[in-house]
């Protein structure tokens, strides 16, 4: 083989390579700095119907910013992704939101997910630019919530529980029973 034939040869096999862009990321996941205390309850995710109902529930749009706290694998950022909204999950365990990525990309959503690894607690991890937050947490957890989503979130916005309540303090608008739970729902006024 001639020099400039080699020399050709060599090219075409380095430059596709160098040529290739790096694969995009999954989806922005962001690390917040909450410390690594245990999780306030145990990952249990919600089935596809219920996440339906919840989302039917908070008449999630496209138009919408949805925030699942605690969102374990993602099931209710995907259900509130596949309806066109923006959605954001935040999980304290990095397991899950390792998880929540893998099924986040494989539902194709990812255009659309943020997942934050923290504290929902946090007051750094601010929730202010949702219009709708859904919940699957404990009704302890509810109530303690409660003071951050009537104060940060805007009026007219929409929260989503499912199973628990906010205690008497903050009775529910709308309750629908599905599959065998409840799911509830507030418009902050
Ligand atoms: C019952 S699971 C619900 C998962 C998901 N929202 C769903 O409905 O499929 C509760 C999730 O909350 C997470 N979690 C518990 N305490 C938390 C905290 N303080 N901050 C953020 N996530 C928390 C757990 O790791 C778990 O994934």
């Amino acid at each position: 083989m001639t020099k400039p034939c080699v020399i050709a040869l060599a090219a075409c096999l380095v430059f596709p390579l160098i040529a290739i862009p790096a694969p995009a990321p999954a989806q922005n996941v962001v690390e917040s700095n909450t410390s690594t205390r245990p999780r306030d309850v145990i990952f249990v995710p919600t089935r596809e119907p219920i996440a339906e109902a919840m989302m039917r529930l908070a008449n999630v749009t496209k138009d919408d910013v949805v925030y699942d706290l605690g969102c374990g694998d993602g099931a209710l950022v995907i259900a509130a992704a596949k309806r066109g909204a923006r959605a954001v999950g935040v999980d304290i365990d990095p397991d899950r939101i390792k998880e929540a990525t893998e099924k986040v990309r494989a539902a194709g959503v990812q255009d659309r997910v943020t997942l934050i690894r923290g504290d929902i607690f946090d007051p750094k991890i601010t929730i202010g630019d949702a219009t709708v937050v859904t919940l699957y947490l404990l009704q302890s957890l509810n109530e303690k919530l409660a003071p951050r989503l009537r104060s940060e979130l805007r009026k007219g916005s929409r929260i989503v529980s499912h199973a628990f309540s906010m205690g008497d303090a903050w009775p529910p608008e709308k309750t629908e029973q599905v599959e065998g739970t409840v799911v509830y729902g507030w418009t902050v006024q």
